[in-house]
């Protein structure tokens, strides 16, 4: 029953999207890819079709149009479940432009859970959540039961809201389900390289800023502050490989579809269980790709915390879920993707 299940994915053609997409395929799903396109290409469903050979469904809509959302769900009206990618995500930005982040990242959302309140089928619902719900946290690893506390940015504070309002709609809602997933550092590439990151500008995040200062785009690397209570004094992070974190969206739409769980809202931490430093990180880089990295110790970055890593046992126990790759895995892939976009 599962193998013909259809699912709609937001944000389809995204970094984290577009891996889920192929895992779904893998799996037997069959997938429509919803995406506006506003930060993602076109050349992403090339890859897909490549990687997947076939031809996929793919819907161009802007999800804040409540008359398109209307019509997309009475196209698709047989499908089981939405995996929610579709959302701003620059922390940076979200502070300069703060109704952006809350226009985009809510009535998108308000608008798909209407939608799906109006079905008479039962829908698995997956948000995409992050661990910046946490803050630095009080107790590390960071488990879900941690505090949250007042958002940092403007998008962290969508990433929670977003939650409540899945959470609030769960308890009323007589035909969703639904899972949040808080993730912590993606990175890396598909096996197949035909997709990866796609940083539109100069990205912000380390190890797309590490592959592109080695292919030469930046003169240098800043690492942000090495004066932090860490291993190294630089900040700990929990990168897990975009591949890994795929598949867990695969074991969670699978667990709603088959009806596993107990409550109608749930949500995991999605990481590996290990923190890496900055400067790990760039040893890492420098040992699989076999190439010094030209870096700077600078200031610290506003807004960073110390140190955040999973505690995954949550997802491990009862979503079946575990992180295989390694963070040299993941590097690697990162940089064969940076080398065939080079000339992008
Ligand atoms: C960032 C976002 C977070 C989002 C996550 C996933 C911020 C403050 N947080 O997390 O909300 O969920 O990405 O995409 O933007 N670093 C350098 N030099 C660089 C870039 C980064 O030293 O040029 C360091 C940072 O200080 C940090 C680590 O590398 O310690 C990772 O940074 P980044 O990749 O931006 O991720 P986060 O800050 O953890």
């Amino acid at each position: 029953m599962i193998k013909k299940s259809k699912i709609i994915v937001t944000g389809g053609l995204g970094f984290i999207g577009s891996h889920t997409v192929a895992e779904l395929h893998a799996q037997g799903f069959e997938v429509i890819i919803v995406d506006d396109l506003s930060n993602s290409s076109i050349n992403v469903l090339n890859g897909l079709e490549k990687i997947t050979k076939t031809k996929l469904i793919f819907e161009k809509m802007d999800l804040k149009n409540k008359s398109l959302v209307k019509k997309l769900f009475i196209k698709y009206h047989d499908i089981s479940g939405v995996i929610h990618f579709a959302a701003s995500k620059a922390v940076g930005e979200s502070v300069i432009d703060p109704l952006k982040y809350y226009e985009n990242n809510l009535i998108t959302l308000i608008n798909l859970l209407k939608e799906i309140n109006s079905l008479k089928t039962k829908i698995s619902f997956i948000f995409s959540s992050s661990c910046t719900v946490y803050g630095q946290a009080k107790k590390l690893p960071i488990k879900e039961d941690e505090k949250i506390k007042q958002a940092e940015s403007p998008y962290g504070n969508t990433k929670q809201i977003c939650e409540e309002i899945i959470q609030d709609t769960c308890k009323t809602s007589k035909n969703l389900k639904a899972i949040s997933l808080r993730y912590f550092n993606p990175i890396g590439a598909h096996p197949s390289n035909e997709i990866g990151e796609l940083p539109i500008g100069k990205p912000q995040n380390l190890v797309p800023f590490i592959t592109q200062t080695a292919i030469g785009k930046h003169k240098e690397l800043t690492v942000f502050g090495n004066d932090y209570p860490t291993i190294d004094g630089t900040c700990v992070r929990d990168y897990i490989h975009v591949v890994d974190l795929a598949k867990a969206h695969i074991q969670s739409i699978k667990r709603l579809i088959e009806n596993k769980t107990v409550s109608n809202y749930d949500f995991f931490n999605v990481g590996t269980g290990k923190g890496s430093s900055v400067l790990e990180v760039i040893t890492s880089f420098e040992k699989v790709s076999n190439i010094k990295l030209n870096y700077k110790i600078g200031p610290r970055r506003n807004g960073d915390v110390n140190e955040a890593y999973a505690d995954t046992q949550k997802a491990n126990n009862v979503l079946d879920w575990k992180s295989e790759l390694s963070l040299d895995q993941a590097i690697l892939s990162a940089w064969n993707w940076e080398r065939k976009i080079q000339n992008i």
